[in-house]
């Protein structure tokens, strides 16, 4: 059962990446605090499922285009009032081996995983900053600092995202945005039980989590809905783990 925020009710949250795993999380997170949700995703089924279940506005939309992207963050202003809370979760974990990286798939790595993060808040903030702030929250990763291996190039994006939340944190502070970075753990998401959970898996999580339970998306979003509400309205440049116990 999540904490109850007052202060979300009706105000205007924007999640990339929302129709599946923890951004779904989110999405039903915020929109029983009675926030106006809207997200994008790639997945057209998906993310239309979720918003006839959850009432949110759902726009398709894939993140490596980051002008659509801010076209429809703009939109989304417009439509519901300014963006007081920007998630920046989309990704994509596909693995790949070191040697075979060419600069495109590295380029291409990195534009699921890192570029709109930055544009994404930038066009976020030219709405917050004259309603007297917002929070904006990114997705970072432990999975570069417990020893991953596998996936060089979102690993890169991801410890990336850490310093893009520090120097946002100090463009933005004074419009007093907020921007922090949640690093999740391992996550039982659809994606992660479909694809890389198994008996190795659950061995290798048994002795590194010091916790004995399995972090559910509701968990980390939790997280987030903390971070967008004025009960972390001195938080800001920080990085928030929810890992079980790990790093
Ligand atoms: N699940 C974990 O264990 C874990 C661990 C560490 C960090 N994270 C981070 O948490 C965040 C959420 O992860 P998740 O596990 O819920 O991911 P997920 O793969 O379950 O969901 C990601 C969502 O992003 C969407 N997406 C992917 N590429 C897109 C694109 N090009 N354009 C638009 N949408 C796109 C997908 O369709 C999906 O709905 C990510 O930033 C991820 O890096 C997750």
């Amino acid at each position: 059962m999540p904490a109850n925020y007052p202060d979300l009710e009706g105000r205007t949250v924007f999640i990339t990446g929302g129709a599946a795993g923890i951004g779904a999380a989110m999405v039903r997170g915020f929109a029983g605090q009675g926030a106006r949700v809207a997200f994008v995703d790639i997945d057209e089924a998906a993310g239309t499922a979720l918003a006839e279940e959850t009432g949110a506005a759902f726009t398709p939309c894939d993140i490596r285009d980051v002008d659509r992207l801010e076209e429809i963050i703009a939109a989304t202003g417009a439509r519901f009032g300014p963006v007081r809370v920007l998630v920046n979760n989309a990704a994509n974990d596909q693995r790949h081996d070191v040697e075979e990286v060419t600069p495109d798939y590295w380029r291409e790595r990195l534009s699921i995983n890192l570029d709109h993060v930055f544009f994404a808040a930038r066009a976020a903030r030219r709405q917050m900053g004259p309603e007297g702030g917002g929070a904006i929250i990114n997705y970072g990763s432990t999975n570069w600092l417990v020893g991953g291996t596998g996936m060089i190039a979102y690993q890169a994006a991801k410890s990336a995202i850490h310093g893009i939340t520090k120097g946002l944190c100090n463009e933005f502070g004074p419009d007093n945005i907020r921007v922090n970075c949640i690093l999740p753990g391992w996550v039982m998401t659809e994606r992660q039980l479909a694809l890389w959970m198994d008996e190795d898996g659950a061995r290798w999580l048994s002795e590194r989590q010091a916790l004995p339970g399995r972090i559910s998306p509701e968990n980390v979003a939790d997280m987030a809905l903390f971070l967008a509400s004025d009960a972390a309205a001195m938080c800001s440049g920080q990085f928030f783990t929810v890992d079980g116990g790990m790093i």
